[in-house]
């Protein structure tokens, strides 16, 4: 295996929430594991758990590590795993938990020690709140990441598209790119949808298309996988790092 010192990380984003944030997750992880890579995945805050064998499991995070060749403890993975499917401030607020992004931060160079390449899911679009004063896009600040932003290509998407990568570059963060994903099969015009941004994305923010995923059916991430240009990511979160 290929060891990368530092170790790389990013933070996925999206348009929205049930957009395919964490399908496309796996798949990135999928094709680090191909490249030789140790990859593993955070999912810092996770609203909606299951009991499991006695244990609390949330479904984004069990997807992440199944694509993962790399296992993060669980309170390393998912410091925040909470009951309620709810907006994570709502969810927090109903097991009297506050979140603390310094606590998140601390885990995350945790995981960065024993990966090469560590994907971070973040949560819903990129502003839900998290405190009174935070919200998701201020962690992404905290860990520093590049970001990726997953777009679910439906009717809507191309204003949802370019707003938050506004609000990426307002902050400092690097777009390191973004993926078309199909979550919508009947959604017409998806192409022209997808050249639109396309355009908008590489000219504003230098931020290249790393690949359309189609609607797949059973949703297979090793197989979207196959979809991603791995590799330029990979040039990009390198040259972000330096
Ligand atoms: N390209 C795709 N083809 C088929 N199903 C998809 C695709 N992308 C996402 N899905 C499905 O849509 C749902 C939401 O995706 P998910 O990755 O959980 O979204 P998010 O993490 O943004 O909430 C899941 O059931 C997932 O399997
Ligand atoms: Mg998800």
């Amino acid at each position: 295996m290929t060891r990368m010192n530092p170790a790389l990380s990013l933070f996925v984003t999206g348009t929205d929430t049930e957009i395919g944030k964490t399908f496309v997750s796996s798949a990135l992880l999928h094709g680090f594991v191909r490249e030789g890579l140790r990859a593993a995945a955070m999912k810092p805050i996770a609203a909606g758990a299951f009991v499991l064998n006695g244990e609390l499991h949330n479904e984004d995070a069990d997807q992440l590590d199944a694509a993962s060749n790399v296992l993060l403890p669980p309170a390393m993975r998912t410091p925040y795993l909470l009951k309620e499917p709810a907006a994570p401030h709502i969810a927090a607020a109903l097991e009297n938990v506050s979140f603390d992004i310094d606590h998140i931060v601390a885990c995350h160079a945790q995981a960065l020690k024993r990966a090469d390449v560590v994907v971070v899911e973040g949560v819903g679009g990129f502003r839900v709140p998290l405190t009174a004063t935070h919200d998701t896009a201020n962690l992404a600040v905290a860990l520093k990441l590049p970001v990726v932003l997953v777009v679910g290509m439906r009717l809507g998407c191309i204003s949802h598209a370019l707003l938050t990568a506004e609000a990426i570059a307002a902050r400092g963060l690097t777009l390191a790119g973004w993926v078309a994903n199909r979550v919508d099969p009947d959604m017409t015009f998806a192409d022209e949808n997808i050249a639109s941004i396309r355009e908008h994305l590489a000219r504003e923010h230098d931020a290249p298309l790393l690949g359309i995923v189609p609607h797949l059916s059973p949703a297979a991430p090793e197989l979207a996988a196959d979809r991603l240009d791995i590799n330029r990511l990979l040039q990009t979160l390198r040259h972000a790092q330096h």
